[in-house]
């Protein structure tokens, strides 16, 4: 994506775009599991406020970033962030600009070639007939590469390298030509077949009422979501949940929504394409992703089920089940419709994940735009296959804890220091309002110098110190009476020592148990390994492209 050649083809377009990069599996699977298990309606206050007070500004500092590297002809994070900051060492924090993409990249194309595989068993009727168990069952075989019940051998992976060929392929068309495309045809489909499946959840009723479940109520999935309970307000885990929700959704913290708008016209408005590209995924997340999962599963299973069972395994696991109920014209429709909208939710995302390494590389090294964009799918090959091969060994989990969740809160915490107080308040604000189509409420001024990095500060202290069982009164009680602050197993620094692991290990006596959890133990480890080499090389690259500069420069 050099910076002669590229450039968004319509205003429409880029945001299309940019709200497809943040409308991904994550508004569908992750919001409303996220809410369930942070008590339904207690998470969407800490989450609207996280929302307005530290995604709003993010994606607003993102933004100005971007475009105000572009103008130099920096494409991706870390020269942009160099620029900014005026000293050398600044690139190096936007190596995680990069990193985190690739990493996330790895995982989230596997989760993304599940929806093609399952659009087309909809289709096929694979479901048809099967009860819940099977259902579920069906899903477990399908990651489990060594066996398999659909007939096809290694279905799963094969699944996974024709979505990453399909992703690198398009990504090899360009900005307008692939990537502007895909979003003007996808993020119609998806809202379309959103709505679809959520006026089927609204009207569901009480309808699947069965004698398993007679207290089986849609209604009762959408109060239990949408009954705000403000005494949410005090309880710090609901807000790290609530705020975590906010950086993956809108995909902030990743160094993606740089690269995109780095490719707006310098005069050209980004304060009002940020909100509408941000509003876009709130609708889509708010409104659509809590109407669809939720309440067709509490319609048919009852709320306490899905309380008990809220994970991610409830879309491929429990959805084909559910919707057999509907008789096999409208299963099949809503199959494709579900794995379609998942589908293009993911793939819109994870095309804009391959946009920094490609800048970076075209900027930096002067590889063409089909070199960058396989080079990209190649080494996200390499880093997603022990994803795919040992998804039940923990490597999918330790990708997405380290790049999709601690990484992108440091990444996110650098950038809103070094705009609000080292670039300065005064030109990142000139910056963001130049061209500007809405008048930038001034209130944000003060809340993106003050209030977004100290929000982001507590954010990641909370994360690093995260008492045991999200308990911080009983935690800060026991450190006043002297005995010390238990860490929860989900704390950075207890996952760090893969304290859960270790402790899961002690308590098994089941021989079989043991040696898979000290497998699991041995795969974290060496995922550990090859996320810590690849973000070293892209480091290093960083340097190599510096030191190319400086060479030109002289
Ligand atoms: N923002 C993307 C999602 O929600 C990554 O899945």
């Amino acid at each position: 994506m050099s910076s002669t050649k590229e450039g968004w083809g319509t205003r429409v377009g880029l945001v299309l775009a940019m709200a497809g990069n943040a409308v991904g599996l994550g508004n569908f699977l992750r919001f409303p599991v996220q809410a369930v298990n942070n008590g339904g309606g207690a998470f969407i206050i800490p989450y609207l406020v996280s929302f307005l007070v530290m995604g709003i500004p993010l994606l607003w500092i993102e933004w100005s970033i971007g475009r105000y590297g572009g103008k130099a002809g920096h494409h991706s994070p870390p020269f942009m962030f160099e620029r900014m900051g005026k000293k050398h060492y600044w690139k190096y924090f936007a190596v995680f600009g990069i990193w985190t993409n690739l990493a996330i990249a790895a995982y989230y194309c596997y989760i993304e070639s599940w929806t093609m595989s399952y659009v087309i068993h909809s289709l096929a009727r694979t479901f048809d007939g099967m009860n819940q168990l099977e259902v579920a069952n069906f899903f477990r075989n399908y990651v489990d590469i060594t066996t398999s019940t659909t007939g096809i051998p290694y279905e799963a992976i094969i699944f996974y390298v024709l979505c990453l060929a399909l992703n690198t392929w398009i990504l090899s068309r360009g900005l307008s030509g692939g990537i502007e495309l895909t979003a003007k045809i996808g993020m119609p489909i998806l809202i379309l077949f959103g709505i679809f499946l959520a006026i089927r959840g609204l009207t569901l009723g009480t309808s699947g009422a069965s004698i398993a479940h007679p207290d089986a109520s849609a209604w009762a999935g959408i109060d239990f979501l949408w009954n705000p309970q403000f005494d949410s307000l005090s309880n710090p885990k609901v807000w790290l949940a609530a705020a975590g929700q906010i950086f993956f959704t809108l995909s902030v913290g990743m160094g993606t929504i740089h690269c995109y708008a780095a490719y707006v016209k310098s005069r050209d408005d980004i304060a009002l394409n940020a909100m509408s590209a941000g509003w876009t995924n709130e609708f889509v997340e708010v409104v659509l992703g809590s109407l669809i999962v939720i309440p067709i599963a509490a319609g048919y299973l009852g709320l306490d089920w899905v309380k008990e069972n809220a994970g991610f395994g409830m879309a491929f696991q429990t959805m084909p089940f559910l919707f057999e109920n509907w008789g096999p014209m409208l299963a099949a429709t809503a199959g494709l419709f579900w794995f379609g909208l998942l589908f293009f939710a993911g793939i819109t995302s994870s095309l804009a994940m391959g946009t920094p390494w490609m800048a970076f590389m075209q900027d930096e090294f002067k590889w063409t735009r089909n070199k960058s964009a396989w080079s990209f799918g190649l080494f996200v090959l390499i880093l997603g296959l022990p994803t795919v091969f040992f998804y039940n060994f923990g490597v999918f989990d330790e990708y997405d804890y380290w790049a999709g969740t601690v990484s992108l809160v440091i990444f996110a915490l650098v950038e809103s220091i070094l705009f609000s107080w080292i670039f300065g308040i005064k030109n990142g604000w000139n910056e963001l309002t130049t061209g500007a189509d809405i008048k930038v409420p001034n209130i944000y001024k003060f809340i993106i110098k003050y209030i977004t990095p100290a929000f982001l500060f507590f954010v990641f202290i909370g994360s690093i110190f995260s008492p045991k069982k999200g308990n911080w009164s009983a935690a800060l009680s026991s450190l006043m009476s002297g005995n010390g602050w238990e860490l929860d197993n989900g704390s950075i620094i207890k996952q760090f020592f893969n304290a859960g692991l270790h402790e899961q290990i002690a308590a098994a006596t089941d021989p079989a148990v043991i040696s898979h959890l000290e497998l699991q133990l041995l795969f974290t480890n060496g995922a550990r390994i090859l996320l810590i080499a690849t973000f070293l090389l892209i480091a290093y690259m960083v340097y190599r492209a510096s030191a190319n500069r400086l060479k030109k420069e002289k």
